[in-house]
């Protein structure tokens, strides 16, 4: 995830509006930034580091002219390098373009242009674009059809922004990437989120996939990507510009609990093919271990039980580790994989525990949100989990991007099981997650428990890390007790703290073994008049010892495990809401825990 910003103004305070627009934008990437001037040529200045490093790095540039384009980075492809900083260039230096995407062949396009002679000086899939436009416009097409020809070409996610030399124009696009339009007096703006320019306008259009946006001194127009004219609304926006970063959400974490159908699409993007029924873990190379050892902490460790889980039911010896742990007791025994489930890729207790693992001579990965995290740099292998930058201290689409990653990481390195029908449910789970974000009762169900001495979490198989997780949530953002158990353990102790003051939240999904036996522990808890919310798809008959229920869609249990989740998220965050607490930053938390 990146921001991309574009104005056409009125005067040299062009630049400066930019920048602010970025600074707007940070919390979609923060690794490095850049900006691009048309000034009868066009004018690159780019850093890596964060917008302040840009300011610096303008101060006492000649930067000026009132068209132009930049770019806030979250790594995809390549490092947080100055060089691969947007905004990128061709070779003439005349095409200058930002990019928030992902483009899924710029492999066979960068191939393709190095051949017809073209230089690459950046690791990005991006640079293929501004060297596409150089040709169209070498081969005497005239510019707007020459970024309009780039464009088509492009497979995969993208938001595009582009200027070019002798041109008062910023021409965009989008696909699966958001890019907006804000209309100001005498200015124009585009960017991937209004904060961008909410201090300057409240008039929106929303551009569509596969739409073209040319914004110059006349004003704006959208067509299609062939040139047919296209009608749009303006919109206006309600919310005001202190709100900017959050979208209009009250909370950082509620903004990216919703965020998370985009976030999963973004993983699964190039990486399953379900004609074929294959996933495509791209350049892991051939893995095939004989056993893999997870280790992580927190939420993350929650993932690796699950990850654990997928393994094991493909056949691979797997065991979740946490990572403090791990890295200071005797080790497991056999050559495994050992993989670093770490969202950061900065956390001391999972680094250590890699650390660890390689000195015995282990291979290592880590499944990381961060491109040139430490782990993704210490590590043989990195896998990416593709969330964007989350803020909120307290972690939640990066949990979810985490679970869909390992499915993609366990089918990729197995193809064994169920892969059709797994591949099926992993694409049918943005849809279904963001039914439950817009059906889901939680918020009431906050309301009726907001004052309970504790909450405890059940679930069995997949079901048991969503307990552990869902007790975490509510943990860390309420401040009140609140526990995972695996629904078997209840009776072996903790059923003595079960009272009509305890709701339980059970997670129940399908009609097997392992539902039946949860059903079992529900009715143990209903007996001693607990509270019981159940988190089902309606398979079972839970629904009937429930005093609420949380609906499920029917789907693979791997995936109930994501969607109930979602629900779980949303309890918590409710809960927190009506105590009033500091919900993007807890008391007493770090996002990223860098002591062990
Ligand atoms: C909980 C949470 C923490 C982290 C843990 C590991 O909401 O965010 O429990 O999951 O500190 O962090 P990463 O994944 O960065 O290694």
């Amino acid at each position: 995830m990146c921001g991309i910003i574009g104005c056409v103004g009125r005067d040299d305070a062009t630049l400066e509006t930019l920048v602010h627009g970025l600074s707007k934008l940070e919390y979609r990437g923060y690794d490095s930034a850049g900006v691009a001037m048309a000034n009868g040529g066009v004018d690159v200045v780019k850093t890596s580091g964060e917008i302040d490093d840009l300011r610096e790095t303008l101060e006492g540039s000649a930067l000026t002219g009132d068209v132009g384009i930049g770019h806030t980075r979250w790594s995809t492809h390549g490092p947080p390098t100055d060089a691969n900083a947007h905004p990128h260039q061709d070779c003439t230096g005349d095409v200058a373009v930002v990019h928030n995407g992902i483009i899924e062949n710029y492999q066979s396009l960068r191939d393709e242009l190095v051949g017809a002679g073209h230089t690459f000086t950046s690791d990005t899939d991006t640079e293929v674009v501004p060297h596409l436009v150089e040709d169209a416009l070498e081969a005497g097409v005239d510019p707007e059809r020459a970024v309009r020809d780039a464009v088509s070409r492009l497979e995969g996610s993208y938001a595009v922004a582009v200027v070019i030399a002798g041109e008062e124009t910023v021409y965009a696009a989008r696909n699966d990437s958001p890019l907006v339009l804000g209309l100001g007096e005498g200015e124009t703006f585009l960017a991937s989120d209004v904060p961008a320019f909410r201090d300057f306008t409240d008039q929106v259009v929303y551009l569509a996939d596969g739409e073209f946006a040319k914004l110059d001194a006349e004003g704006w127009t959208v067509t299609t990507l062939d040139g047919e004219p296209v009608e749009k609304d303006v919109d206006t926006i309600e919310w005001d510009p202190e709100e900017t970063g959050k979208s209009g959400y009250d909370h950082y974490m509620l903004k990216e609990i919703h965020e998370q159908p985009r976030a999963l699409r973004q993983c699964l993007r190039g990486r399953v093919d379900e004609m074929a029924g294959t996933v495509d873990i791209e350049d892991l190379g051939d893995l095939s271990p004989t056993g893999v050892q997870f280790v992580a902490c927190g939420t993350s460790y929650h993932a690796a039980l699950y990850g654990a889980q997928l393994f094991r039911e493909a056949g691979i010896p797997a065991q979740a580790f946490l990572a403090s742990e791990y890295a200071t007791s005797v080790p497991p025994i056999g050559d495994a994989l050992v993989v670093g489930v770490t969202q950061s890729g900065e956390t001391a207790d999972t680094l250590s525990a890699l650390r660890a693992a390689r000195k015995r001579g282990a291979r290592t990965m880590t499944v990381t949100n961060v491109v040139g995290s430490t782990a993704a740099r210490e590590c043989d292998h990195a896998f990416y989990i593709r969330a964007g930058p989350e803020i909120g201290v307290a972690a939640s689409k990066t949990f979810s991007s985490q679970q869909v990653a390992l499915n993609l990481l366990a089918l990729g390195m197995t193809n064994t099981g169920d892969v059709r029908e797994i591949i099926t449910a992993l694409r049918e789970l943005p849809g279904n997650v963001q039914r439950v974000l817009d059906e889901s009762v939680a918020e009431d169900v906050a309301e009726v428990y907001e004052d309970a001495g504790a909450y405890f979490f059940i679930g069995r198989g997949y079901q048991y890390p969503v307990a552990l997780e869902g007790a975490l949530k509510m943990k860390e953002i309420t401040y009140k007790h609140a526990e995972g158990f695996a629904s078997g353990e209840l009776k072996h102790g903790p059923l003595a703290l079960v009272t009509e003051n305890t709701p339980v939240f059970a997670v129940v999904t399908g009609d097997g073994e392992q539902a039946r036996k949860t059903v079992g522990n529900v009715k143990e808890v209903e007996a001693r008049d607990a509270p019981v919310v159940a988190i089902s798809d309606g398979q079972s008959d839970v629904d009937r010892y429930a005093d609420h229920v949380l609906e499920l869609p029917e789907t693979h249990p791997r995936a109930a495990a994501v969607l109930a989740n979602t629900h779980l998220q949303l309890v918590s965050y409710h809960v927190a809401n009506l105590l009033g607490r500091n919900i993007d930053k807890p008391r007493n938390l770090a996002k990223s825990v860098t002591v062990e």
